[in-house]
């Protein structure tokens, strides 16, 4: 069948590297895409927005299959208008419907959804511009540090953590009342502070059924030791070591089956990915967020370790008959490692030729954001490649890909080199 993958970015490179290999993948474009999806799929110059300009692609393309990679289309709606209409509602969209998607779309929304279904996550409140008032006066009743969060959708930086009370006041004030994220702050959530290690488990479900797929840490910020500003994710390993049976358990039973049979309860549409943002609490998995969609640069170390044929798990999703697929999951870990443009996350340049990807051996160059001119492939966003290595554990991976690194250039480029140094 002919697939189409929405997205540009290392993720959607890892999709397409995965699906490229399938059997029942004839023909596969990428919308937009990159220099590194360029090579294995069709490109096609479409925003992951322009819903009009998508379904006429699928269908001058006879497309069978998307699978949705970013989280705007999805909380815009694209899987319930493929539904309503009735030349593509067969089309195996792989994404939930604009209510599943409202659990990243809104932090309120999500963590209603979590108190509903007894599903343990930090203590809340939120508040508008009407209950500012309100809103300092819970944070009077808190222990430091506060958590804001503003609850629409903000590019990953929504949430802020202050040490100091007034401070958060101020930057409550400044969400509620001076739009500091936009509409996206017109509410924002406050809640507890969890003290903990993260991680995040990644769940593919047809909305009754589930497969849980391997765990992931991803490295935020971008110094290093955790240190400086938040980023999209500067590296990560798979599966995450601290993770035994016990605490998979816990997070199954008291997690990811009340948050599937939740959506079944409350009849929401949802055949794609849920990736829950977990904090590890004395033992206690206990949850930060719900995204709708894989992580990047989660994306780059997870699905390389399965073995499954994707194409398979997606048509029993879209089918709702995941309970009759299994999935074989690489014992191998698998490490990734994001080169950035210098200033990223900041003001940064783009166009920066990009030498020594043929010279890498044994490693994947997952492309982030490229692009190519004639033959020559340029940096063409903050994050431009993630360099994903296999093998016995994480280590030994992260070294296969550190030495790798040392082949490729480009002007600027930047790395943390202390990925998984806390494990
Ligand atoms: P989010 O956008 O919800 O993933 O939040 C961004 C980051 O803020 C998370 O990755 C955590 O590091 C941190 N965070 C969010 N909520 C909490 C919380 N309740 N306690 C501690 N840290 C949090
Ligand atoms: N790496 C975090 C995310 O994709 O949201």
């Amino acid at each position: 069948m002919n697939i189409l993958i929405l997205g540009s970015g290392g993720r959607e490179h890892t999709f397409a590297y995965k699906i490229a290999e399938s059997k029942k993948c004839k023909q596969l474009f990428v919308a937009p895409g990159n220099a590194g999806t360029s090579q294995i799929a069709t490109n096609v110059s479409i925003s992951v927005n322009d819903f009009e300009a998508i379904k006429k692609c699928v269908l001058e393309n006879q497309i069978k299959m998307v699978i949705v990679g970013p989280e705007d289309p999805l909380v815009n709606g694209i899987a319930d208008e493929f539904l309503a209409n009735s030349e593509l509602k067969n089309v195996m969209l792989i994404g939930p419907s604009k209510a599943g998607a409202l659990l990243e779309g809104s932090k309120e929304r999500a963590k209603e959804f979590m108190i509903d279904h007894k599903i343990p996550t930090a203590a809340y409140q939120s508040f508008t511009n009407e209950t500012l008032a309100e809103g300092k006066q819970f944070l009077e009743t808190l222990k430091p540090p506060y958590v804001l969060k503003a609850d629409g959708l903000a590019a990953g930086k929504g949430v802020l953590i202050l040490e100091d009370i007034n401070e958060a006041k101020q930057e409550l004030e400044n969400m509620l009342s001076n739009a500091k994220f936009g509409v996206a702050s017109e509410t924002v959530v406050i809640e507890e502070f969890l003290d903990g290690i993260e991680l995040s488990v990644f769940v593919l479900t047809d909305g009754k059924n589930y497969k849980i797929l391997p765990t992931a840490k991803d490295y935020k910020r971008i110094g290093e030791g955790d240190k400086g500003l938040n980023t999209g994710g500067m590296g990560a390993i798979s599966p995450v070591p601290f993770v035994d049976e016990v605490l998979m358990k816990k997070i199954e039973e008291r997690i990811v089956k009340p948050t599937v049979n939740g959506l079944q309860k409350e009849n929401i549409d949802y055949k794609g990915f849920i990736f829950i943002g977990l904090i590890n609490v004395n033992s206690e998995p206990m949850v930060i967020e719900y995204n709708v969609r894989m992580g990047d640069p989660e994306t780059e170390v997870v699905l390389p370790r399965i073995k499954t044929d994707l194409v398979d798990l997606f048509e029993a999703t879209f089918i709702q008959k995941l309970d009759e697929v299994s999935i074989e999951i690489d014992e191998r870990a698998a490490a990734t490692v994001m080169l950035v443009s210098g200033g990223y996350p900041e003001a940064y340049e783009k166009g920066k030729p990009i030498s020594g990807i043929s010279e890498v051996k044994d490693s994947i160059v997952f492309h982030a954001g490229t692009t190519f001119k004639k033959d020559e492939v340029l940096t063409n966003g903050g994050r431009v490649l993630a360099i994903t290595s296999l093998d016995k554990d994480y280590q030994k991976a992260l070294k296969k890909s550190y030495q790798n690194i040392e082949k490729l250039h480009f002007d600027t480029m930047n790395y943390r080199r202390d990925i998984g140094f806390d494990l």
